[in-house]
Formats: C-alpha cells, sequence, structure tokens
C-alpha cells in the first residue's frame, strides 16, 4: 500500500511547484519543512485534487492505481484525506451531519446510526471536544485551534489511508498539540500513510516522523531523518 509522486509539476496562474518524487508507504510520516510561499500547500491540494491546480507533468498513484485526472471525492473513495491549513466556515451545515455524509459518500452506504454516532462521540473525546460541537455548524464560531482539533475528528471518523494534513499544528495551545499528536498517532497504529506540513519543531519531536522532507522553491530540497534538524529547524530552510 503506497502513495506516491511522480515528478509532479503543478501550475496556478503560473508554475508553483517544478517536480516532486515522494513515495509513503502504509504506517508512516512524513513531514514537509519549508519557508512560507516554497509550495506546500500547493503541492497538498493538487494530490486532493483541488480544481483550482493544475498537473502539467508527472502523477498521483494510491496503491498503483493513476488518480491523477480523478476528482477529489474519487481519491477520498480511495482513501485520501485533506485537512486544510485554513478551515472554512460551513454555515448550516452540521459536523455530524457533514460526517455523515462523507462517510456514505466514500464507503458507497450509509453507516450504522448507534455505531456511527458512538465513533464520532469518541473522536470528540479523542480531541477533548465537547459532544455538542457536532451539532454546530462546520466551523462556525469556533476557535483557530478548535477548528484545527475538529479536522483531527473529521480525520478519525472517515479513516483515511493517506493523510495529507496542512499545518495541523497551527494555533493550538501546548495540551491541544498533544491531543492532536494523539490522533495522528492513533490512526498511524492502524496502518495510514502520513504527510504533515508544520512549521515547528516541538511538534515534529511528537510525530516521530519516518522522514523530513524540505521544499525550497517549488522542489524537495533535501531529506533525510530527525538528524537534519540537529541544529535546529531554521538551518535547514
Ligand atoms: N492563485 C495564485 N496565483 C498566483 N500565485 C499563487 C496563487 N496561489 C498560490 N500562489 C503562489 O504560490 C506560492 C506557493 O504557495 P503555497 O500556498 O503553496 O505556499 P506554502 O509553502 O504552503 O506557504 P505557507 O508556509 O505560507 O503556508 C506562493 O508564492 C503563492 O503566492
Ligand atoms: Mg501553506
Amino acid at each position: 500500500m503506497s502513495l506516491d509522486f511522480s515528478s509532479l509539476h503543478i501550475s496556478r496562474t503560473a508554475e508553483i511547484v517544478h517536480g516532486v518524487s515522494l513515495t509513503i508507504g502504509a504506517g508512516e510520516l512524513h513531514v514537509l519543512l519549508g519557508r512560507n510561499g516554497s509550495g506546500k500547500t500547493t503541492l497538498l491540494n493538487a494530490v486532493m485534487g483541488h480544481p483550482a491546480y493544475t498537473v502539467e507533468k508527472g502523477s498521483v498513484t494510491i496503491d498503483g492505481e493513476d488518480v491523477t485526472l480523478l476528482p477529489a471525492f474519487e481519491r477520498a473513495r480511495r482513501g485520501l484525506f485533506l485537512s486544510l491549513q485554513q478551515p472554512p466556515e460551513i454555515p448550516g451545515v452540521g459536523l455530524a451531519d457533514f460526517l455523515r455524509s462523507a462517510t456514505t459518500a466514500i464507503r458507497g452506504e450509509h453507516p450504522k446510526t448507534v455505531a456511527f454516532a458512538s465513533a464520532l462521540g469518541a473522536n470528540l473525546a479523542q480531541l477533548r471536544l465537547d459532544p455538542h460541537f457536532a451539532e454546530r455548524s462546520v466551523n462556525v464560531g469556533a476557535s483557530g485551534g478548535e477548528k484545527k482539533r475538529g479536522e483531527m475528528v473529521q480525520m478519525l471518523t472517515l479513516a483515511p489511508k493517506f493523510a495529507l494534513l496542512d499545518e495541523p499544528d497551527s494555533g493550538l495551545d501546548a495540551d491541544a498539540l498533544h491531543y492532536v499528536a494523539e490522533a495522528i498517532a492513533l490512526l498511524r497504529t492502524q496502518g495510514a500513510g502520513f504527510l504533515i506540513v508544520t512549521h515547528y519543531q516541538a511538534f515534529i519531536e511528537l510525530l516521530k516522523p519516518d522522514a523530513i522532507h524540505v521544499m525550497r522553491n517549488g522542489v524537495i530540497a533535501q531529506s533525510g531523518g530527525l538528524e537534519i534538524l540537529a541544529n535546529g529547524l531554521a538551518a535547514v530552510l
């Protein structure tokens, strides 16, 4: 089982990512570092199939199947998940209803009501969110940290094979940082693979990554293990 990127060139109004190749295996956790504007969000959004981005060259494959031309929901059905750097507010759509619909779309059948409610309750508890949070409209009025924890509830509930997480730690207090790292570790023990963007060394140390990649100007300029951060994160950017 793997998620593979092969020589990806991605454009928006101009080319932003200039040839990125990466393989993420089951249970592997890869961290993606890079200065602001280096192309991290562009890479993650394009891999998920965001229609604003164009893959000019290269391919994305999930478990050997080329998904480069598939829309985002088809990639989700094959086990891909993206948490957003800036989660949007969706007025009028409750989190529980949203997740029930997404689960149905991904699995092709309605989840059992009691089992779904109990799993969602456990996932909210895992992120130390109040049970009523699931009845509120997605992200509406939520604090920055609640939005990020809410994204982790979505991830645990949809249980993807591969998760792309764009700064899941931004704006979190010290306790919440641990809750998010624990949610990631939990899904990892179930065999999921991860590509996680962050700017913070303390979070990377909690994640215990298999590999760290540094993006510079739209390419992966350096890869290695935790040892590449021996002189601090700023030294590798
Ligand atoms: N619609 C667009 N038109 C032109 N340039 C764009 C567009 N969208 C993104 N870019 C540019 O692409 C580059 C990469 O942006 P991206 O959001 O991928 O960076 P990032 O590595 O995620 O940065 P950050 O750490 O700040 O989140 C930036 O210079 C950005 O301004
Ligand atoms: Mg970004």
